[in-house]
């Protein structure tokens, strides 16, 4: 069966779509699968941020097939690791968590790379360009680190 991780966000069109389609092209197609929600649910159903496509395609990554959802509890039994973009974000995830197991499945993300840090990545949503560059560069390390310890 395959390790299925799920990345989550506010709007789940601009950080957590890149997460997935970074994580998804460090790792064996076969053996994972990558998705990606968001807590807030004012863009189901949309294509990611044009600026996510954007900084994506730049490092060779195509996330044009993605489309936003909203985090629901069927996720917790669906996804084997739930990876959350901020505190925010972590907080409304935890709170929804039915039982021990799924609180286990949730982890602010960048942890991964800061130990007990609690670094958040930031929401670049109503920055510039650069805000989106710097994000792809902050997850692309922390998504190295994530396949490392999963393959
Ligand atoms: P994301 O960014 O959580 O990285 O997808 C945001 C996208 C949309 C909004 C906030 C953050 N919004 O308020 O609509």
């Amino acid at each position: 069966m395959a390790v299925k991780i799920l990345m989550v966000c506010l709007g789940n069109i601009c950080r957590s779509p890149l997460a997935e389609g970074i994580l998804q092209s460090k790792l064996p197609k076969d053996k994972f699968i990558v998705d990606s929600a968001g807590t807030g649910d004012w863009h189901v159903g949309q294509l990611p941020d044009k600026r996510s496509i954007a900084i994506a395609k730049k490092y060779g990554i195509d996330i044009t097939n993605q489309v936003a959802q909203h985090f629901k509890v069927i996720h917790f039994e669906n996804f084997d690791h739930i990876y959350t973009m901020d505190m925010s974000n972590y907080k409304n995830v935890l709170n929804l968590a039915p039982n021990e197991k799924a609180k286990s499945k949730v982890k602010l993300i960048l942890n991964e790379l800061f130990p007990g840090e609690n670094v958040d990545v930031p929401d670049p949503y109503y920055g510039g360009e650069d805000g989106f560059e710097n994000v792809f560069q902050m997850l692309d390390e922390v998504c190295e680190v994530i396949a490392k310890k999963l393959t």
